[in-house]
């Protein structure tokens, strides 16, 4: 019987099939299914394949010289915390982001600050003239730069190109989902077709030792689009976020060979480019919302670097018979975990309540330590008591109602410090990790009622009466408020 070629392959995540399907049974996608050739993937006869007698090699030990991956700092601090300090020489990184979110912005900006190093830098655009490139270039000010610059998409042209003369040390290819490659049948885009392209361009990557960026569009969920088996191939993958209607961007690392995941680089889009912000706490808070109760601030950690940000609620009585409850920037299931714990433990009913749930700035909350700030936030709201502006929360909350404390204790208190805030409100457990010189006071609390009564407490204090700006200090927030 003769063996039947798979050839409708998932452009979401490559699965392939036999015959067509409406729904991928790999990732659940509908319509993502599309016929291509695969066979033409190996172009290599087989009576040359199996004649091929393998090459000898020698295996090491694991003990023995190793030399630090040499890395080369691309100039742009945000971008090197990301990475890991620097590009490492020989490795691929795939940069994903929405359109329009400022991948290619970026990514000229550092072979720019590169090229003007006296390194050579290769920007190829498969998607833009030459002529848009060097526009963009003009408006951030780099066309003075002596970048290599060409707009192709053919993979083999451009391994031609980039192997004459010296080795480039950054090559950018924006984006990979436009390149092809003549050693397989596929259109550009698909699956087929952008896997090749990519091995292509990485194995010159490896062979070269040049650093290469492949640029890939992510589709509304998040995946970075039809090259999701891309991922697999390279060393690093770091994602590009925002929110298109505000101008903070955030670089984060996804999978790392040779750094950390949890760094992100914070950067903010001007009119002329993007500009680096080294303390995204000022940031986040530059345009706090002071006085309104359900705000909340969370002194957090990203990577080695703390954070401050806002967090905002709104519980508002249901008129559905199954309550709303909407998150942005924080996970689901840890919010109905907090709203189970403030029921169960606190005889806080929200039961009957929509909750809505934001983190300000567009950033993305992990840390369990953003727990108890979410609680006071909600119940801030709920009770419409506002909660002190002057004050940062942190600290995890256990299924049982106790307070646990969380890692880096002194450095978001130093934080919150540095920022202005007076007082923190953190686990009783804590208490130990901080020496004497807190810099600010110190309210712990040992499980979540006691928290819920001193909210309480406050909105029973202040009917619908404002708290006094003058008894409130303003910190993280400067000029923007009247008064
Ligand atoms: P771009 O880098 O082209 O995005 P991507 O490559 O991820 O698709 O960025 C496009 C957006 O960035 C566009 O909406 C305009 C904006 N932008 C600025 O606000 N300032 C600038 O200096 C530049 C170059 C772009
Ligand atoms: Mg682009």
């Amino acid at each position: 019987m003769a063996k039947s070629a798979l050839s409708f392959v998932c452009q979401n995540c490559g699965a392939a099939y036999n015959r067509w399907q409406g729904k991928c049974d790999g990732c659940g996608e509908w319509n993502t299914l599309a016929e291509e050739d695969i066979t033409g993937a190996t172009t290599m006869p087989v009576s040359v394949r199996s004649r091929r007698k393998g090459r000898l090699f020698t295996l090491e030990t694991l003990t023995g010289k190793t030399q630090d991956a040499p890395r080369l700092s691309s100039g742009m601090a945000e971008l090197d915390r990301v990475t890991g300090g620097g590009f490492v020489r020989g490795s691929v990184l795939l940069v994903g982001g929405d359109p329009g979110i400022g991948k290619s912005t970026l990514l000229t900006q550092a072979t720019s600050l590169l090229a003007r190093a006296g390194h050579r830098a290769v920007y190829i655009s498969g998607e833009e003239a030459v002529a848009q490139v060097r526009l963009r270039a003009e408006r951030l000010g780099l066309a003075d730069a002596p970048v290599q610059l060409a707009a192709e998409t053919s993979v083999e042209d451009i391994v031609a190109t980039l192997s004459e003369g010296t080795v480039p040390r950054l090559v950018v290819i924006d984006s990979i989902q436009t390149m092809w490659t003549d050693t397989v049948e596929s259109a550009p885009g698909t699956v087929t077709q952008v896997r090749a392209s990519a091995q292509a361009l990485i194995r010159f990557a490896k062979k070269s030792g040049a650093a290469l960026i492949l640029v890939g569009h992510v589709t509304k969920d998040g995946q970075i689009a039809g090259p999701r088996v891309v991922e697999h191939m390279v060393d690093a993958v770091l994602s590009f976020e925002g929110e298109g209607s505000q101008q903070f961007r955030i670089l984060r690392a996804v999978k790392n060979r040779f750094g950390p995941t949890d760094e992100i680089g914070v950067f903010e889009m001007t009119g002329l480019g993007l500009r680096e912000v080294s303390n995204p706490s000022e940031l986040f808070l530059s345009e706090r919302d002071l006085g309104s109760p359900g705000t909340a601030v969370f002194a957090g950690i990203e990577g080695t670097r703390p954070v401050l940000v806002e967090l905002q609620a709104l519980v508002a009585p249901t008129s559905l018979g199954t309550p709303r409850r909407a998150v942005v920037g924080w996970d689901s299931s840890r919010l109905s975990m907090v709203l189970a714990v403030l029921e169960a433990h606190c005889g806080v009913k929200l039961s009957g309540h929509d909750v809505y749930f934001n983190v300000a700035g567009g950033l993305r909350i992990n840390e369990p330590a953003a727990d108890l700030a979410a609680a006071a936030a909600l119940v801030s709201s709920l009770t419409n008591a506002q909660l002190p502006t002057d004050a940062v929360y942190f600290g995890e909350i256990s299924l049982s109602g106790a307070v646990r404390p969380v890692a880096q204790t002194s450095a978001r208190l130093k934080e919150a410090a540095k920022l202005g805030f007076g007082r923190a409100v953190l686990p009783e457990s804590a208490r130990g990790d901080i020496g004497s010189d807190a810099g600010l006071s110190l309210d712990t609390v040992a499980g979540l009622t006691t928290l819920v009564a001193d909210i309480a407490a406050r909105g029973q204090v202040r009917p619908g009466k404002r708290a006094d700006p003058e008894k409130n200090a303003t910190p993280g927030q400067n000029r923007r408020q009247g008064g």
